[in-house]
């Protein structure tokens, strides 16, 4: 059985989306006391603070998730140069009601595909800024702002031999980082 359970938040609810495919991939470099699990975060309804008494269930889902998680995975693509509202609308939700923020101590790491040069560098910091409010301790380095080229991924769907290395270098110090952190 695992120990630590991941809750993993992508960005993007796009068919064909590149952070999903980087999120399905890079969990398999993890040890198999790590599992992983997607929040579901594409029927959650638009934030609105009135309904903070009574939050919608799947807000409350959500909380429940990550409640049950010893860390956090976020992956995100970059949206004019910043987090997309899909995910922000998600971090708000379960940051509430004030004092009841689910995110507060669990161990993160964040990793951004996009087919930019600067490959979500923007979002990150963004996202960054976000959890430091939200007191969620996030890994520093290795920064990892993907540019997503041709072999990428292999033909299975797993990183590509080029960034295997160096992907592999980000998920053991994720990995010591939830060590670490995780209550
Ligand atoms: C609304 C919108 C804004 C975008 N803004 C940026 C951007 O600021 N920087 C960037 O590199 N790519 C940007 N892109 C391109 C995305 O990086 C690209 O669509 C990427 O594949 C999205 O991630 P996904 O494949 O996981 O859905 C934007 C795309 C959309 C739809």
């Amino acid at each position: 059985m695992s120990q630590y359970e991941i809750a993993v938040v992508v960005g993007s609810f796009r068919r064909d989306s590149l952070n999903r495919k980087l999120a399905n991939a890079i969990v398999k470099l993890a040890p198999s006391e790590f599992s992983f699990k997607t929040l579901h975060i594409s029927d959650l309804p638009l934030y609105n603070q009135d309904d903070d008494a009574s939050q919608a269930a799947p807000v409350k889902r959500l909380k429940d998730e990550i409640a049950a998680a010893q860390g956090l995975l976020f992956v995100t693509p970059q949206y004019n140069r910043s987090v997309p509202g899909v995910l922000k609308n998600a971090i708000d939700h379960a940051s509430r009601p004030y004092g009841e923020s689910a995110w507060k101590g669990k161990p993160a790491g964040i990793l951004g595909a996009s087919v930019g040069a600067i490959g979500t560098a923007g979002a990150q910091q963004h996202l960054r800024n976000i959890l430091a409010y939200l007191d969620v301790p996030t890994l520093g380095q290795p920064e990892a702002f993907i540019h997503a080229k041709e072999g990428l991924f292999d033909e299975a769907g797993n990183i590509g031999p080029d960034s295997k290395k160096c992907f592999q270098h980000w998920m053991d110090q994720y990995i010591a980082w939830v060590r670490q952190h995780a209550g």
